[in-house]
Order: C-alpha cells, then structure tokens, then sequence
C-alpha cells in the first residue's frame, strides 16, 4: 500500500511563538491539516507524521486520528524521513509520499499526476518541482538529457545553479523500498551539515536507478511560511481562492472587507454575504439569503431566504425565512424554525423556538421549548440557572409574554397563555389562562414635593 510521512519537525523560530510552525492556521485550519486533507482527498491514509518541536502538541492536535514518531534533534529532511524508517518498514511494497506540514496548498492533482508519472519513468525517485519568478531559498532541480541529475540547496548553490528558476517543492514520491536503502546512505558534509532528503536524488542516480521531475503548472504548490508575514499571506491567498469559489458558484459580494469564509463552508446560489462577515467550520448556507454586514456564524445549518444582520451564531439550526438581528446572540443547541423574528439585544441559547415565535428586544431564552407563534414582550428572561443546576421552561403555542416577565425554571405555560408585564413565573400555568403578579399599587401624591422642596424648580 502507498504511504506517506509529513515533515512537521519544525519550530519556525521566526514565528515566534512556543507552538511547532505545521499548527500555525491558514483560514482556521492548521497548515498540517490542509496537507492531510490533500493526501485523504488523493486516497492516501496510510500517514506518518514526523513531529520534533513541541512534538505533543502534534499529537494532541491529530488526537490519534494518524501515527507519530519523534525526531529528537534537529538534523535536516532527510534525519526526518529517518524517523519514520519503522513506519515504512511495514510494507515495502509500494510507494511512499513524502510533504512539508507547512505547505498547506500541495494539490491532489500534483499527487496524482506525480505518481503517475513516478511509475511510468520507474522512478526511485520523483521529485514535484515548479517554475517561480523568485526561486531564492529553495532547491534547485538540475536538469539532465533522461530526467533530473540532482537539488542543489540554495546555501550550496553556484551562481549558474542559482538562476535555474525550477525549484524542490519539497514533495516527492519514492519507491518505498529504495527510500529506505537511500536514507542510509545520506551523508550530512554540505554547508548546513544536515542530512539532506533532496540528496537521494543523486544518490540513486549514481547507483543506476530512475529519478525524475513532475513540474506542477500550480506554482501556489509551494507556498510556506517562514514568518508572520508569509502567514498572512497564505491566509490572504487561501481566503481569495476560497471567494472566488462561491462567486463562481453565484453568491454574491459587493465588498469582502472583513470577510473570511473557511473552506469547509458552502453557500447557496443568490445568497449575498456583506461585509465583516465570518464564515466558519463547516456552516451550510441555503440560497436567497442575506448574511452580514457583521456576522460570525461557526458550524451552523441556515436555510433559505434567511436574513441574519450582526448575528453571533454557533452550533446551531436557523430555518427558511428566518430574520435575526441587528446584535443577537444565538449559543450552542439551539433551533430557529422557520418563519421567526428576532430583533436587537436577544441571545438565544440551547432552545427552540417555534415557527413565526416573535422575540424583538432585549430578552434572553436560555434551556427552553418555545411553540409557534409566541410573542415576547421586552425584556423577558428566562431564569434558567439557580446556581448550581441549569432548568428548562416550556412555553406553549400562542403564548403572550408581557415585558419584563421572568420565567423560573422548571415551569411550564401551557397553550396561550398570557403573562402580565413584570410578572415573575414560579408555578407552571394552564392553557388559555393569565399569570399575574404584582403588589398593590400604592399612589403617594405630592410625595417630591415634601422631599425635594426647595431644590425643584417653580
Ligand atoms: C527544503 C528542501 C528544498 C525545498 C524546500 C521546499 C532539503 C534539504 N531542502 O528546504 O530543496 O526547495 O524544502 O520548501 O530538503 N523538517 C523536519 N526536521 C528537520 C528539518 C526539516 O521535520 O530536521 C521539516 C520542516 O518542519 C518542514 C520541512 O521539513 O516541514 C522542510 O524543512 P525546511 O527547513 O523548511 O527545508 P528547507 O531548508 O526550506
Ligand atoms: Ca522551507
């Protein structure tokens, strides 16, 4: 079976930060994870990944989801592979792909159509180069009449070698047992004194066997970062790419200030997404619906014809036609039907709330069941929290809910029930009946008079 080990050994100094570079995120995703996603999406399961600095966080990362192995000290590619000489052990048969976990963009296309080519050439060895306008810090491909004869690392390179613009990728294809034969003869006397993977090449050339290149037309293959700056850069490319995607698909942006889609979001022809708008972890958008200015919605289903204006939303289901905002809240758990309006200062959490409910301002709905066509006055709370346990409220179809009413869970409305304004709910209440609660209303007259006097104005 095919295998393949990604290089996630380093520590990206230039980052500075205590965190190994791979798990840095592009669009939310660490870069390691947008290279395991290209090998799944090619086919390949069979991974090895090589961690060294700050190695647990890999492993918490991954969460046992592919194996590990550790390269204690720091001594280039080809130490890194090294590593993983164990894992490849276990089947010698096939081929083995080796990748950067800091280069998020490697395409399955370039992984496929590589190793195409690797077994056509029976190649020990094919390297996954491309053209660039800058090919300073990388790997040079030498050329040679059959294929290629050798890389020669940027710090070993002549004057002549620096201006071949091909360069290393840093992703390759081995036969697997010919790695493990090359790995041995690696030698570390060149001018960073490490063992450089990109010297099988020339190894297996001199001992008679196949190496070749397969030039990516995608230059964007290569992309790493070294630094901040790079990083933003790979977020700023992925993020564009990512736009582009849903343009062609028919949604609509009339300004991408602020806007950032992760990938795994997918949005409905003629739905518009406006400005300060935050797309994320798999959130399913229907179509016809208007998103932003000003929202961030983080793995939620919103269907059709919604409307959501400065919504926090996570975790949660929104329905067709729903219109939410402006400065709502919608927490963990919770389930919009259809047809329901919820207007400024609301936060919803772990409730449903039942087709064409109205809650316009200033109300919070914690742990409940909500009916249809339910009115909430102003300034509803559900008191859902007693300090040590969380309660539900139900609350029936058609009820009315007077503002400033509290509702102390556990309790229950029945059907249509009213509640007088500033009434506090203790005891669950039958259908069709009203709650009231209030004190008498005392009337004091001329009360500021006595007490101010002279202070207010004749
Ligand atoms: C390497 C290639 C170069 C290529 C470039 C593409 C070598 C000698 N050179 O250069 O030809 O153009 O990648 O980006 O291979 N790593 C470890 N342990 C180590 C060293 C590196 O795990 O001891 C990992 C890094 O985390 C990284 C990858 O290997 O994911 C590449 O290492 P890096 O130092 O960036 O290689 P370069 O010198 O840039
Ligand atoms: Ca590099």
């Amino acid at each position: 079976m095919n295998k393949v080990v990604i290089l996630a050994g380093g520590q990206g100094k230039r980052m500075k930060a205590d965190m190994p570079k791979p798990l840095f995120k592009v669009l939310g995703e660490p870069m390691l994870e947008w290279v395991i996603s290209a090998c799944e999406e090619s086919g390949l399961s069979d991974i090895c990944v090589v961690k060294g600095f700050m190695g647990d966080m890999i492993d918490e990362y991954l969460g046992g989801r592919y194996q590990t192995v550790l390269q204690a000290e720091r001594l280039g590619t080809g130490h890194a592979v090294m590593q993983a000489v164990p894992f490849l052990e276990n089947d010698t048969d096939g081929h083995t792909l080796v990748l950067c976990g800091d280069a998020p963009f490697i395409d399955p296309t370039a992984v496929s159509e590589a190793l195409v080519i690797h077994k056509q050439q029976n190649n020990a060895v094919t390297v996954i180069t491309a053209e660039l306008d800058n090919p300073f810090g990388y790997g040079r491909i030498i050329r040679s009449a059959t294929g290629i004869s050798g890389i020669v690392e940027q710090k070993d390179a002549s004057d002549e070698q620096k201006a071949i613009r091909e360069v290393n990728s840093g992703a390759y294809w081995f036969k697997t047992a010919d790695l493990i034969d090359l790995l041995g003869k690696l030698q570390c006397n060149n001018a960073q004194k490490e063992y450089y993977l990109t010297d099988t090449v020339s190894i297996a050339i001199a001992e008679g066997k196949n190496a070749g290149a397969y030039k990516s037309e995608n230059p964007d293959i290569i992309k790493g970062a070294n630094d901040r700056k790079d990083l933003l850069e790979l977020n700023t490319y992925a993020r564009m790419a990512v736009i582009n995607k849903h343009l062609e698909n028919g949604v609509e942006f009339t300004c991408l200030d602020g806007v950032t889609i992760e990938r795994s979001v997918e949005i409905g022809v003629g739905s518009e997404i406006l400005a300060g708008t935050i797309l994320r972890n798999g959130t399913v958008i229907g179509k016809g619906s208007k998103i932003g200015p000003n929202c961030i919605i983080d793995n939620c289903k919103i269907g059709d014809e919604v409307t959501l204006n400065n919504v926090q939303a996570y975790d949660s289901s929104i329905d067709a036609g729903v219109k939410i905002g402006p400065w709502v809240h919608i927490r963990p758990g919770s389930h919009i039907k259809s047809g329901v309006k919820i207007g400024d200062f609301v936060e919803i959490k772990n409730s449903t709330i039942g087709e064409q409910t109205a809650v316009a301002h200033l109300t919070y709905v914690g742990d409940s069941d909500v009916g249809r066509k339910v009115n909430f006055g102003c300034g509803t709370v559900t008191v859902n929290y007693d300090g040590i346990v969380k309660s539900r409220c139900t609350i029936g179809d058609n009820c009315f809910i007077g503002c400033n009413t509290n509702l102390v869970a556990p309790v229950k409305l029945g059907k249509a029930v009213y509640t007088a304004a500033g009434t506090t709910i203790t005891k669950d209440v039958p259908d069709y009946a009203l709650a009231i609660d209030r004190g008498v209303l005392k009337i004091n007259e001329g009360y500021s008079l006595r007490k101010l006097k002279s202070k207010l104005d004749k």
